[in-house]
């Protein structure tokens, strides 16, 4: 299994989005391991964002993700990684398929509504960033073994 962080950003704060964002990944199968209001400083963000640091919106970007507080989460599941970013959809609102949060909520660049970890490396480094160990909470839910075969979880345990 994979744990993935979600932001869920300041615009979809605004526009009333968190729920119909937390539903998705809630119905899809996505386990809830942690999950907290904050006011992102800006410290914080040019660290997330560093990638960006020479991009033309980068300021703009650190000043959109402060402003505001954001909904950040810690989802799990088998090549949960993935399986978000697939539900999130590419970086821009008006290039996102219907269907995905992106393509279905966000017609911008910036008010893009979620971010979602981009590989299992950045993921590590992302969880560890915004939470702390005793804000993520280890539980087997009670509709597990519906959610996934026998032999994805408990048989090839060294499978992600
Ligand atoms: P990036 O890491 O490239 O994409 P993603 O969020 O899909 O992993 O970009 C980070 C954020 O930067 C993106 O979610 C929104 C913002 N951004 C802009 O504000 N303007 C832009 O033109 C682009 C491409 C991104």
């Amino acid at each position: 299994m994979q744990q993935t962080l979600v932001i869920i950003k300041p615009d979809a704060v605004n526009r009333c989005l968190v729920g119909e964002v937390v539903k998705r990944f809630e119905k899809k199968g996505l386990q809830i391991k942690a999950m907290k209001m904050e006011m992102l400083q800006p410290y914080i963000l040019k660290e997330h964002y560093a990638h960006l640091k020479d991009k033309e919106f980068y300021e703009e970007l650190i000043k959109f993700m402060s402003k505001i507080p954001s909904i950040l989460m810690v989802l799990k599941g088998k090549e949960a990684v993935s399986v978000v970013r697939k539900m999130v959809g590419p970086t821009k609102g008006r290039e996102a398929p219907p269907g995905t949060i992106r393509g279905d909520y966000s017609v911008s660049n910036q008010s893009n509504v979620v971010h979602a970890s981009d590989s299992e490396e950045n993921a590590k480094i992302e969880i560890e960033r915004f939470f702390k160990k005793e804000e993520i909470y280890d539980f087997k839910k009670m509709n597990f073994d519906w959610i996934y075969s026998r032999d994805e979880t408990y048989i090839d345990k060294t499978k992600k």
